[in-house]
């Protein structure tokens, strides 16, 4: 799935360019697509995004979207499936559980499969109070209480921040609205769903002690060995202090990201009439036997959900540099921000929080010896190696089995920590 977004995100920036230099003549700058197409004498009139909780509340489950105001002042939209309407659940005890998205994803990611395979539905049919959190600056996370997301200041953050401040965020508030009086939380993270996490336990440790226990999918922090094609590519490029860096740092990545949601949820839908030839093409794009292609159109209709272009720096910095460490924003900022030239190193050696590692062999993101140089720095870990040599980054959110690999051994953990 990863693959196909990325492919798809490289499109869409294509597409972007070319619209924008067909339109050289037209009115200059920021040109809202939005508008110009959602208008009754153009052929296409949008219909409004369906939501995490919308797309939850189609399968009959309780949903509910929370606005979440972090210690800078983002707002942070989060969903949550408080207790399961099969179970009638709701004066029993729950305890709560966090899952947290990757790259330019959201926490539509997490529910394209649908009740009988998807994590959070079954976790809330396990007993669980399920909250899905969205980083900042994605789709449901473009908010702030005084800076707007039109402005560049917005955009200056990287994953540093919403482990540091939006993940924390979250703990907190699910523990005070869950109102059971619950002292901890279970967590689950793909791919950047992990670095955040990381970045949060290790710089502020007493977080540790608000996690019972917490599973990263394709766990991501140290990044030497990193075969994906693009980022090796690009790395020598973007992963240091230069001009070309420069010049793509502190934005939004694809700012015409609304626009193009819209369009592509429009088209892909599942009520829309067009959504069969989402389908087709979608077919014919891929040969993949062991995604579950059913959900792709969802997938498609909800990403690439948004993100800053300095979240994707900071991980070229790391795959150049062999570290797991802060932002680099070059020696004469580093001396004013850190007092060191060089950006410190993540202390991953504190995250005390009991941590079990998924990974596996054919991971373009997460190499086995990279995963494998982390865990010997993790004081309180279990490695669980995927079986299957083929499964790959994207098989975490989409393989057609992650149910039976994923999905229950996870949840027998949390259950068998609970004595549930
Ligand atoms: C921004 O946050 C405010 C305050 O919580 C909320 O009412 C509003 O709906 C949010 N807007 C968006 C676009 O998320
Ligand atoms: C695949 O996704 C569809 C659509 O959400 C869902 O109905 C189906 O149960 C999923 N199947 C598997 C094997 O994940
Ligand atoms: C739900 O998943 C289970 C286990 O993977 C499978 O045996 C069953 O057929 C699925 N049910 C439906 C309705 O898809
Ligand atoms: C997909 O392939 C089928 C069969 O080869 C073909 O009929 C159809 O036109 C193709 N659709 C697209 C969108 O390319
Ligand atoms: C890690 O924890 C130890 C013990 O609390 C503390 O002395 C040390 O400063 C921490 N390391 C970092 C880099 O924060």
């Amino acid at each position: 799935m990863q693959n196909y977004l990325l492919s798809f995100a490289i499109l869409l920036v294509g597409l972007v360019v070319a619209i924008k230099c067909a339109a050289v003549n037209a009115p200059p700058a920021n040109i809202d697509f939005y508008k110009l197409y959602d208008n009754p004498e153009a052929h296409i009139t949008f219909k409004d995004r369906r939501t995490t909780r919308d797309r939850i509340a189609a399968h009959g489950y309780p949903a509910e979207h929370h606005h979440i105001v972090t210690e800078d002042g983002y707002i942070v939209g989060v969903f949550r499936i408080p207790y399961s309407h099969k179970l009638q659940n709701q004066n029993k005890i729950r305890p709560i559980v966090l899952i947290q998205h990757g790259l330019t994803s959201c926490s539509d990611a997490w529910i394209l499969s649908g009740p009988n395979d998807s994590l959070p539905y079954l976790l809330a049919d396990a007993g669980f109070d399920v909250w899905l959190g969205n980083g900042r600056g994605n789709t449901y996370s473009r908010n702030h209480t005084s800076r707007s997301p039109l402005h560049p200041y917005f955009w200056r953050f990287s994953w540093h921040e919403i482990g540091y401040f939006d993940i924390a965020a979250m703990i907190d508030y699910a523990l005070k609205t869950n109102g059971q009086g619950q002292q901890s939380i279970h967590y689950v993270g793909h791919s950047q769903g992990t670095t955040v996490f990381f970045t949060l336990m290790s710089l502020r440790p007493e977080y540790n002690e608000k996690i019972k226990t917490a599973h990263m999918f394709a766990p991501i922090a140290i990044m030497t060995n990193m075969e994906n094609k693009l980022v090796r590519k690009v790395g020598p490029y973007l992963g240091h202090r230069n001009e070309y860096s420069l010049l793509f740092a502190d934005q939004e990545f694809l700012p015409n990201n609304d626009f193009l949601l819209s369009l592509f949820s429009n088209f892909c839908d599942a009520d829309n009439e067009l959504r069969p030839v989402c389908e087709n093409a979608l077919q014919n794009w891929s040969t993949d036997s062991r995604s579950n292609m059913t959900a792709m159109p969802d997938g498609l209709a909800t990403h690439p959900s948004g993100c800053s272009t300095n979240q994707m720096l900071h991980y070229l910095q790391e795959q150049q540099s062999g570290h797991f460490r802060q932002y680099d924003y070059g020696p004469q900022k580093n001396l004013e921000i850190y007092k060191s030239e060089q950006p410190p190193e993540y202390p991953v050696e504190n995250i005390s929080s009991e941590l079990h590692l998924w990974y596996s062999d054919n991971d373009n993101m997460a190499a086995v010896e990279d995963v494998l140089a982390l865990s010997d720095r993790l004081p309180n870990k279990r490695l669980h190696h995927m079986e299957d040599p083929m499964w790959d980054h994207g098989d975490f959110a989409l393989n057609i089995e992650v149910r039976k690999y994923l999905n229950e051994p996870v949840i027998e953990i949390m259950k068998k920590y609970e004595e549930m």
